[in-house]
């Protein structure tokens, strides 16, 4: 099949993203399933307006991911510009190409790195505990987790990170969550978002002066970047990891109250290796990020035996591409799955793959089974039926969890 539809020509057009309403709420839209079976590659018409593929097979997620045809800069194609993100000025690194990207992400790789964010576990955990305390102190039930678990975990965490100085918290907490919220408005965001920016330009010519055992104080003194450079690499770094880590966190609890006995081998593991994995397979079961990959093709190309043009438009299914058929039993939740060589695709793949992944499994780990075993009588405080599900957003999961023990 040839299609070379207009940016703008979406009548008729499939909604992306899908919503989840088949078999269960963690499953895919049924409709990915036959595109995946089917041609592979779908035309959509995205959550901006905008014309769109989308790859919803394994393979070809993979080559769009990593195929260099596939630019990810939203300055030499404004059409990539989504929500308060604007194409003016420098932009962060998720946002350009190589070798620009390679640039700047390498001087935040080393801050990232499994055996950096292992010596920060025993700081998560505590941070995680006293989050805990707070939720399980107060004195009304039902409790909404999202509020008061699964946000304020990466978002402290990130403080700490970045060296926030925790006398901020609350304004670094206030901002980045509208940011994050469903329902702020584009005002309310560009607000906050300007608001964010000032912030981190302020604290990195404080680190400047006054350096920290933080992320910050440590890049800006190997001097490549400056103070700007790493302001609004800061910033993405907070954003990043914020949304996702807390949707996976609240999703996954939500997946883990309906399958209790799942719940069980996580509360009742001391096997770091058995938590690892469970933590993957349900990065790959839930796979939260179902609208989060914006790329533009720079030339003709044949992809899944279709022709995409120039300047089309590409996304990626990473909740279909994760139920392909290499899994076995694919739309089963199972712990003790062991992942097929090259794993699954939820931190993505190639040069934009996940910069902060080893942090969100230190992150999903330690809030997964410390939650579970402190609070073992943790249940959902309504009907499944009633849970807002977040099936128009970038990142999959739960608009709010209200619980009870
Ligand atoms: C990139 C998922 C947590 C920082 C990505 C990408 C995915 C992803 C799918 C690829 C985007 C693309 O190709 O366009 C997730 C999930 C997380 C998570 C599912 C949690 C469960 C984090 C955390 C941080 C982080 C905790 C850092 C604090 C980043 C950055 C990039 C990225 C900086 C861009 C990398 C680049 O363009 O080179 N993430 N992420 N993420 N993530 Fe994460």
């Amino acid at each position: 099949m040839t299609a070379t539809a207009a940016a703008d020509d979406t009548a008729g057009l499939p909604a992306y993203p899908g919503k989840r309403t088949g078999r269960c709420p963690f499953d895919p839209p049924t409709a990915y399933t036959g595109w995946r079976q089917g041609e592979g590659l779908q035309r959509v018409r995205t959550s901006h307006g905008k014309a769109a593929w989308v790859a919803t097979r394994f393979d070809d997620a993979k080559v769009v991911l990593s195929d260099a045809r596939f630019s990810a800069d939203v300055r030499r194609f404004p059409q990539l510009t989504v929500s308060v993100q604007s194409a003016q000025g420098p932009q962060p690194f998720p946002r350009t190409d190589d070798p620009e990207h390679a640039r700047i992400r390498r001087q935040f790789t080393g801050e990232f790195t499994v055996k950096r964010m292992e010596a920060l576990r025993p700081a998560v955990r505590e941070l995680i505990d006293g989050i805990l305390d707070e939720m399980i102190g107060r004195e009304e039930r039902p409790v909404d987790l999202i509020q008061h678990f699964a946000l304020p975990v990466p978002s402290l965490v990130i403080s700490l990170l970045l060296g926030v100085p925790y006398e901020d918290h609350a304004f670094f907490q206030e901002h980045s969550a509208v940011l994050t919220r469903s329902f702020a408005t584009r005002e309310e965001k560009t607000a906050a978002s300007g608001a964010l920016n000032d912030y981190m330009l302020k604290l990195a010519h404080r680190k400047q002066r006054e350096p920290g055992d933080d992320l910050v104080s440590r890049v800006l003194g190997v001097g490549e970047l400056s103070p700007e450079e790493v302001a609004v690499n800061g910033k993405v770094l907070l954003l990043a990891g914020h949304e996702t880590t807390a949707n996976m966190i609240g999703l996954s609890v939500t997946a883990l109250l309906e399958n209790p006995e799942q719940a069980a081998r996580i509360r009742n593991s001391d096997d770091p290796r058995l938590t690892a994995g469970a933590i993957d397979e349900l990065l790959r079961y839930l796979s939260i990020p179902q609208d989060l990959i914006h790329r533009v093709a720079t030339e003709d190309l044949t992809l899944g035996g279709q022709h995409v043009s120039a300047g089309d438009l590409v996304t990626v299914s990473l909740p279909a591409a994760n139920r392909d058929d290499r899994f076995a039993d694919a739309d089963v939740l199972d712990l003790d799955r062991r992942l097929p060589p090259g794993g699954h695709l939820a931190f993505g793949h190639g040069i934009h793959q996940c910069l902060g992944q080893s942090l969100a499994r230190v992150e999903l780990q330690e809030a997964l089974t410390l939650l579970l075993r402190r609070l073992p009588g943790l249940l959902l405080a309504v009907p499944m039926a009633e849970v807002k599900f977040r099936h128009e957003m970038a990142a999959f999961g739960v608009h709010e969890l209200p619980v009870t023990w």
